[in-house]
């Protein structure tokens, strides 16, 4: 049954929505009607990673952020960072593209037309129309020629933008999530690296692969494999599950040596997350004196290593958190996902992000940041774009590969005739379903503040259950 949406614009209703929260339609992913629908519906109501902050520290910096179609341009400004629409008001041609670095600092020039020449300040107001007597004076207020400004908020190291202005904050959608994050040292991260590439899939299958920490033991076999203690008892049982067992004779001293070899595997394979100066630091303490039992000895060994490299590190002068004070007051999952379309994985003071923007039912842009402290002053120069390789490329690290390799065939096995539904487990993949019926509950026109309430839920929803979004 067709629909009128606020825009006026004939809107199919979903076709596809979920009824079981254990099984996920699978025209989602391509049906091109359900692909407009989320582009009428979702994106236009929710908060986007648009930008780091210190691609843009000084006023005048700005950054072009795309998706969807729509374009904004995000400036510092003197009174903190502002977003405009990327139109001008003559005639609709964007005013700037890529970033200030690039086509300059627009403090002195401010943006310039490239069709006629109009201009504005930062502020986004006008402040040159050429040829201004050959206009009806009443076209020309002021206001009306102002750059249409675009919500932002500032959180984490990152402006966000909106284009809902009634859409509840960006603190009140993400809820208590972001004050653990900030406790981990968030804001003051900054990117070490930042790859992007085209993935021929849907921007959910992309988002999923990263949802559940199930794939692991088939994907990632070296991490199960390192350390299978970690990942048997989550999933599988010892005996009847898929990879590498535990050992039962392991000692201690050989558990050490396996957890500080997963860090190298982990700092291999992600080209940073846990940093080689944080593994160097937990070599420390390889043969430090601990008690017999792994029970014991593991988590007090952690200890010592987070205990260590908060302190190390704060002498060099990074800005750490204290890393046992913050696992106990603001625990946080191995990958926090912040919807729609950013999420984080935090190890011990350094962190990945992702970000993936579709480009159509059947194609995204999927990007990866390395983020890490720096000692004031030794900061390394900020990547204004991302590196773009092919999905497929030897240059990406192992673990993204390892992703990436799965992604676009599912993307076509979606498509087999037999195949409608995905099956979820209730326990492990609910993060999956959760998300999705907040997508659809944003198709439907459920009260935004109700949204807000579900997006609460999905922090630290990692691994985790279905839940009752409450709608
Ligand atoms: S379209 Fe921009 S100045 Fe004419
Ligand atoms: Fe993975």
């Amino acid at each position: 049954m067709a629909e009128m949406d606020p825009a006026g614009m004939a809107l199919a209703a979903n076709a596809y929505p979920i009824e079981d929260p254990e099984m996920i339609p699978a025209q989602r992913y391509y049906d091109e009607e359900f692909y407009r629908l989320e582009c009428e519906r979702l994106w236009p109501h929710v908060w986007q990673m648009a930008c780091r902050l210190e691609m843009i520290p000084e006023p005048g910096d700005w950054i072009e952020y795309t998706n969807v179609g729509k374009s904004v341009l995000v400036v510092r400004t003197n009174d903190g960072v502002k977003a405009y629409e990327n139109h001008c008001r003559h005639r609709g041609v964007p005013i700037a593209g890529g970033h200030g670095n690039d086509h300059g600092n627009c403090s002195k020039s401010g943006f310039i037309c490239p069709f006629h020449g109009w201009r504005w300040n930062m502020d986004g107001e006008n402040t040159f129309v050429y040829g201004k007597q050959l206009f009806s004076q009443d076209k020309l207020d002021p206001a009306e020629l102002a750059l249409k400004p675009v919500r932002v908020e500032t959180w984490g190291g990152c402006a966000f933008i909106n284009h809902d202005a009634d859409a509840p904050s960006l603190r009140e959608s993400l809820g208590p999530v972001a004050d653990r994050l900030e406790a981990h040292g968030m804001s003051k991260v900054r990117s070490e690296w930042w790859f992007g590439t085209k993935l021929p899939a849907n921007w959910k299958i992309a988002m999923e692969a990263f949802m559940e920490g199930y794939h692991v033991m088939m994907t990632h076999p070296q991490l199960q494999r390192g350390l299978p203690s970690l990942y048997n008892q989550r999933y599988g049982d010892d005996t009847g599950g898929i990879g590498a067992t535990v050992d039962p004779n392991m000692s201690v001293r050989e558990n050490i040596k396996a957890q500080i070899a997963n860090m190298e595997l982990l700092n291999a394979g992600m080209g940073g997350m846990i940093q080689a100066k944080e593994i160097e630091i937990a070599r420390q303490f390889e043969n430090v004196e601990l008690p017999d039992n792994l029970e014991e000895a593991v988590p007090m060994w952690y200890g010592m290593v987070m205990d260590a490299v908060s302190k190390q590190l704060r002498e060099r002068g990074e800005d750490v958190p204290d890393l046992i004070a913050v696992s106990q007051s603001d625990p946080v999952e191995a990958v926090e996902y912040l919807f729609p379309h950013y999420f984080l994985l935090p190890s011990l003071t350094s962190y990945a992000s992702y970000r993936i923007r579709p480009l159509g039912p059947e194609e995204c842009f999927f990007e990866i940041w390395s983020l890490t402290h720096y000692p004031e002053g030794q900061e390394p120069e900020v990547p204004m774009e991302p590196t773009v390789l092919p999905y497929d490329s030897q240059d990406f690290p192992m673990i993204p590969r390892q992703d990436y390799s799965n992604i676009p065939i599912q993307q076509k096995g979606l498509h087999s005739e037999g195949f409608e539904f995905m099956r979820l487990s209730k326990d492990r993949e609910g993060l999956v379903s959760n998300y999705q019926r907040l997508i659809d509950g944003y198709i439907a026109g459920v009260e935004p503040s109700k949204l807000a309430a579900a997006n609460q839920q999905l922090g630290g929803n990692f691994d985790g259950p279905i839940k009752d979004l409450g709608f």
